[in-house]
């Protein structure tokens, strides 16, 4: 009974303060999402995780990763969300790693949101006309001229369209990057992508200096079916790489009521990320305040409570 009520006085003072920081500098609320987030070790007691299916060759270390392939000769592995991602706007921020012993390497790797889920298939691990979003985190160049790899893609799945193989997706491309050195980097390597209903899309890397983030592409008129499932997967052929997913965070984004607008601070993005956790100038307090007013009332309602319960106990005679 005390370490109960202990617990939610806890629960209630720490959601407090998660709520007051996750407001961001650029006016939008943040709220993780458990649902789609995924961290270390990755597994309940029984060996399942609650939230994510995975399948094919895919093998998952607690202590370390979710492992898509290995370096080895052709594997590939998937790990897909159970429900979809519902939320008009997200951010996922995914800390992976691409990296493999041999000199020549292959295939990639890729994040989807797409209405299939956990189907093998021929587009790095995922099924091919699929219906949805997919980022394509290709090391392996078949043909694209002129072009650096590794290559980071987005390509628009309508549930026909084949991606295009032997061009290495260009005909499917709606914008891209090269990211030289994301594979065997020195720092942790992370995507953070970023999506806001019917309005865009923007991917920005982590892969030169810690807390550096480099803008990689953002697409306007963007729209992701409304039932998507949150995914990666990869896939290695002759030549190979270990693909890990280390982290998944998302965050649903919204505008507070009564927030300030974009306006002004739309070029946020890409390399000024930092201070995210800061809190918001205007309206955060006030929340706050409340919140903590809240948390008094209940620690003093369940007092009474217990009291009450107590002298219930006591026996009668
Ligand atoms: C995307 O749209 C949102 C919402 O309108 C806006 O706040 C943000 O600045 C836009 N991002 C880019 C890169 O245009």
């Amino acid at each position: 009974m005390v370490a109960a009520f202990l617990r939610s006085c806890l629960w209630l003072l720490a959601s407090s303060i998660a709520v007051l920081a996750a407001e961001a500098d650029d006016g939008h609320k943040r709220i993780h999402l458990r649902t789609h987030s995924l961290t270390s070790p990755y597994l309940d007691s029984d060996m399942q995780s609650r939230w994510w299916d995975f399948g094919a060759d895919t093998v998952i270390r607690a202590d370390q990763y979710v492992r898509l392939t290995a370096d080895r000769p052709s594997q590939a592995g998937w790990i897909f969300s159970r429900v979809p991602l519902t939320a008009t706007n997200w951010e996922i921020e995914v800390e992976f790693s691409i990296k493999g012993a041999h000199n020549l390497y292959g295939d990639g790797m890729a994040m989807w949101l797409t209405k299939q889920r956990g189907m093998s298939g021929q587009v790095f691990g995922h099924t091919d006309k699929f219906e949805g979003l997919g980022i394509f985190f290709d090391t392996y160049k078949n043909n694209r001229p002129g072009v650096t790899f590794p290559y980071i893609m987005a390509m628009m799945g309508d549930g026909q369209t084949e991606y295009e193989k032997h061009t290495d997706g260009k005909s499917n491309e709606l914008d891209g990057c090269s990211a030289r050195g994301i594979r065997n980097a020195h720092v942790p390597t992370k995507a953070l992508v970023t999506y806001f209903a019917d309005k865009n899309l923007t991917v920005a890397l982590q892969y030169k200096n810690e807390d550096e983030w480099t803008p990689c592409f953002s697409i306007a008129n963007v729209k992701i079916p409304s039932v998507a499932y949150l995914g990666f997967s990869a896939e290695t052929g002759e030549l190979s790489d270990n693909h890990d997913i280390i982290s998944v965070e998302t965050r649903n984004m919204y505008q507070p009521a009564g927030g300030s607008t974009d306006s002004g601070r739309g070029g946020n993005r890409g390399g000024s990320r930092r201070g995210r956790n800061g809190r918001n100038e205007g309206g955060g307090w006030g929340w706050f305040f409340v919140k903590v007013l809240l948390f008094v009332m209940a620690v003093g309602g369940s007092y009474v409570g217990y009291t009450m319960y107590r002298a219930n106990q006591r026996p009668r005679y």
